[in-house]
């Protein structure tokens, strides 16, 4: 077995945040990733977040439901969907569901946990705690690596800043205590890693840096290496690309390998700008020429993206500390 057979050896499970701009292609390294991690025998559960059935669609499902389902003999995948958490959370509060019901059929309530207490975010973080947390009182299924397919980044930075506005908003008790243990679980770079995803794209490549700098230096989260996602390959050595560029009028060929030198320059201007803004190099992942690859290629481009980012945040070799013998 690889390297990637060790993944999960710090006695409980970790959580990886797959973020970046719409579009730019969480679902499908997500899938990628979950799918590597399992094939390398870790027991693993990608989380759909977006309620848009754009994960289920990779592995072929309709839907996904709210409690994991297997897919593969290590790989299950589930959709969380934050309003049901809320839902669910009044009415084991108000224990009576047709108040509860009533209430969250309000705009006004609606409106007040949609914008300032975060309740959704801390109910989502909450939920995919007990899927890596290895306790006697989770009777829930436990996994060694949880894929998080996270919402686009503005949404992600409320998301992961929410254990931390709670710890300011709230003095003691159990919602404190939450508190805490998730902010000691995003925080510690044996357990969790936030995975910004780019394109080689001027606004991409922005939002990228700024959600660096956010999650890394304000919140202080284990981010990891930046991915650059669709990055077109060096095919031409570099007196071919002379030629190339320097031809006029060369007819449709031509105009097609203007444009792939054009693409390949562009990713690596862009990869450059991550290394500076992340001090990071960013993990490429190439551009599917012949559309959405199937489970083979995709577990293949996740393999090796596995070993980048797994191997840059030290969790190829699991520690050996106390705790890690202690757990
Ligand atoms: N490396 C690639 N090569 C070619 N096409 C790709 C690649 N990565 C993603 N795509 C395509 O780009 C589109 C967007 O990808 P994806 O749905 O994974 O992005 P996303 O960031 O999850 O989007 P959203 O913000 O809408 O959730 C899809 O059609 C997907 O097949
Ligand atoms: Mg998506």
């Amino acid at each position: 077995m690889g390297p990637l057979a060790r993944i999960g050896a710090v006695g409980a499970g970790r959580v990886v945040f797959i973020t970046g701009k719409g579009g730019v292609g969480k679902t499908t390294i997500t899938a990628a990733l979950g799918l590597a991690s399992a094939a390398a025998g870790n027991r693993t559960l990608v989380v759909e977040t977006a309620a848009d059935g754009s994960l289920a669609g990779l592995f072929h499902l309709s839907k996904l439901d709210s409690k994991p389902r297997r897919i593969d003999e290590h790989l299950a995948a589930v959709a969380v969907d934050p309003q049901h958490l809320v839902r669910d959370y009044f009415s084991r509060l108000l224990k009576l569901p047709f108040l509860a019901n009533r209430l969250l059929e309000s705009a006004s309530f609606r409106a007040l946990t949609n914008a300032a207490p975060g309740i959704a975010e801390f109910l989502l973080l909450e939920h995919l705690s007990t899927w890596v947390d290895a306790s006697f009182w989770h009777r829930r299924q436990r996994f060694d690596l949880v894929f998080v397919d996270g919402p686009a980044t503005g949404h992600m930075r409320k998301l992961l800043r929410v254990p931390r506005q709670m710890l300011n908003l709230v003095i003691a008790g159990p919602l404190r205590h939450s508190a805490l243990h998730l902010e000691a679980l995003l925080t510690n770079p044996e357990r969790c890693l936030v995975v910004p995803v780019s394109v080689a794209e001027e606004l991409a490549v922005e939002e990228t840096l700024e959600t660096w700098a956010v999650l890394r230096q304000e919140l202080l989260l284990p981010v990891g290496r930046p991915i650059l996602n669709r990055v077109f390959p060096r095919r031409f050595s570099r007196s071919e690309v002379q030629k190339i560029v320097e031809q006029e009028d060369g007819g449709p060929l031509f105009e097609a390998a203007r444009y792939a030198v054009a693409m390949q320059q562009e990713s690596e201007r862009h990869a450059r700008t991550l290394r500076r803004g992340t001090g990071k190099a960013p993990a490429l992942v190439p551009e599917f020429f012949s559309g959405i690859p199937g489970a083979e290629e995709l577990c293949r481009c996740g393999r090796q993206l596995l070993e980048e980012l797994f191997a840059e945040a030290g969790w190829l070799s699991a520690p050996r500390t106390k705790k890690s013998h202690a757990n």
